[in-house]
């Protein structure tokens, strides 16, 4: 590679907006990062929504900080990649360029009703889509919740779907409401140059809308859900030009070359290449994802099928992945709405105070539980509470929840490769060392604690910004700026390592209070 040459990841996050800026040795540059926060909207309870106004607003601010902080020419940065919280949508007004309701966030509940309907009487319930999309029908993902704006809009005496039909409302997860703003927006179609309107196949694969297979909607599967064809943007690879980011001022000219959904983006800057490779992220929720290879695999243990990246026109490489709702956020709330820890590092200390559990398990089902259970239904529990607890067995079981769901995931992943005959990921799943990443993996307690449910080593890489770095990786990719895959590899460095500590027993023993605590979590929204 040329020495001294960079490339910009843009991250657009579920609590902000970050801008890193990566050099030849895919290292953050010191000083050329940009976070910024945006508002968390809770309308109504298991309603989440954000305002894309003011995320794009803060792409920009994030982008400016960098090219300001940092003394370089604009042309020395070779490309742009954008990663982003998947399934969250906008619905826009193609004319103004201004959003038609808030943003509806991953973790939004409310299409439960589409979806319960779209479920009942199919024989295969909520797995009518799965052999197409590689999903279950669930609040979680985004086409449901693109047709709860137009039915909305409708209701307002808008003409929603009409309007999106005529090609008038435009639709995106974020990664395609960033890319149009940065090629144009509402001024792209001055000159006869469009603002571009797409998606990447990572994104596009958790809308509940794609064929797995050919990589494009299903046009069936649009109708059913009720979103118009003509509002969905064009499905394009991981890495590979899209286009410009327009005018002269900050990164004009400069090329968008990668897009991918952060947890994919996550997995490919842990250079998980191999089918086999395992990563888990812990961030607001935790996301574990096997690279199976080029072909799909599907799950009969509650896991998802979905893409992990597409290079050019090479073949799709494919993921199960494993979903959590609640890890950090957990985490958080003990801090924002309990108050019983100032800061998140705080539970590190307050776990390890401890000499065991006490026999205590906080199941975060806040909002239902998503893998591999999938049961909105299900609601909070703690259990095994005496006088005897205190905070620091608060503390320690909200981290030890984290771990547990990421047990829970990882025997599903060995339970369908064994499953799946001639998969050569059952002794991968179980074996390999976990790939960790996310804002959790500075705390100890917990890292230790998942290599000891685990079996396996886990370890966590020099740079654990490794969601931007896969968006930088599969945008210099496309530009040349790194060779090939094998070049990547070649960079990413091992940090930390933590290996198991506790016996198969007291691992089975654990798991099983857990799956009783988990018991008394379902239904509990429905009783
Ligand atoms: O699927 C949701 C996921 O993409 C959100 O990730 O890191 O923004 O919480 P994060």
């Amino acid at each position: 590679m040329t020495r001294n040459t960079y490339i910009l990841a843009i991250d657009q996050g579920t609590t902000s907006t970050r801008a890193i800026l990566f050099d030849d040795d895919g290292l953050p540059v010191p000083a050329a990062t940009a976070q910024i926060e945006h508002r968390q909207i809770f309308p109504h309870a298991g309603w989440v929504e954000h305002d894309a106004m003011e995320i794009w607003t803060n792409v920009r601010n994030a982008m400016a900080h960098v090219a300001s902080e940092v003394d370089l020419e604009p042309a020395l940065v070779r490309a742009i990649g954008i990663t982003n919280q998947r399934e969250t949508v906008v619905v826009w007004d193609k004319a103004t360029g201004k959003p038609v309701y808030n943003a509806i966030v991953w973790q939004d509940t409310r299409t439960s009703g589409i979806c319960a309907r779209l479920a009942e009487g199919h024989p295969a319930g909520a797995d009518r889509f799965r052999e197409t999309t590689g999903l279950p029908l669930s609040t979680y993902f985004a086409g449901p919740k693109i047709r709860w704006i137009l039915d909305h809009l409708d209701a307002n005496g808008e003409r929603g779907t009409e309007r999106a039909e005529a090609g008038e409302l435009l639709a995106g997860t974020m990664d395609t409401w960033v890319v149009w703003n940065l090629t144009g927006g509402r001024r792209g179609d001055d000159d006869n140059n469009p603002a571009l309107h797409v998606t990447d196949v990572t994104n596009a694969s958790r809308t509940l809308l794609m064929d797995l297979h050919t990589l494009d909607w299903d046009e069936e599967i649009c109708r059913e859900v009720g979103v118009p064809l003509a509002m969905l943007p064009e499905i394009v690879p991981s890495s590979g030009v899209l286009g410009h980011v327009t005018g002269r001022r900050m990164f004009g000219g400069i090329p968008i070359a990668g897009i991918l959904g952060d947890q994919q983006a996550a997995l490919f800057g842990q250079t998980c290449f191999e089918p086999g490779d395992t990563k888990n992220t812990y961030g607001t929720g935790a996301f574990l994802l096997l690279n199976t290879g080029t072909t799909p695999q599907f799950s009969t243990n509650g896991l998802l099928t979905t893409v992990a990246y597409r290079l050019g026109d090479d073949a799709p490489v494919y993921a199960l992945e494993g979903s959590v709702a609640m890890a950090g956020s957990l985490v958080q709330w003990l801090r924002d709405n309990l108050g019983v820890i100032s800061s998140a590092a705080e539970t590190e200390q307050l776990a390890a105070s401890l000499d065991d559990n006490g026999d205590c398990y906080l199941v975060p089902a806040f909002s239902g539980l998503l893998a591999p259970h999938w049961r909105p239904d299900a609601r909070g529990v703690m259990v095994g509470l005496t006088r005897f607890h205190t905070k620091a067995h608060l503390a320690r079981a909200a981290l030890e929840a984290t771990a547990f769901q990421t047990r829970e995931m990882v025997d599903a992943m060995i339970a369908d490769a064994g499953a799946a005959a001639g998969a050569d990921t059952s002794t991968a799943a179980s074996a390999r060392p976990l790939r960790v990443d996310g804002g959790m993996v500075v705390n100890d307690y917990l890292m230790q604690f998942q290599a000891d449910l685990l079996g396996v080593d886990v370890v966590r890489p020099e740079v654990t910004e490794t969601t931007a770095l896969g968006a930088a990786f599969a945008a210099g990719l496309a530009v040349g700026a790194w060779e090939s895959i094998d070049t990547l590899r070649e960079l990413w460095r091992e940090d930390h390592r933590w290996s198991p500590a506790m016996s198969e027993d007291e691992r089975a023993r654990l798991m099983a209070r857990w799956g009783d605590a988990v018991e008394r979590t379902l239904g509990w929204a429905d009783a």
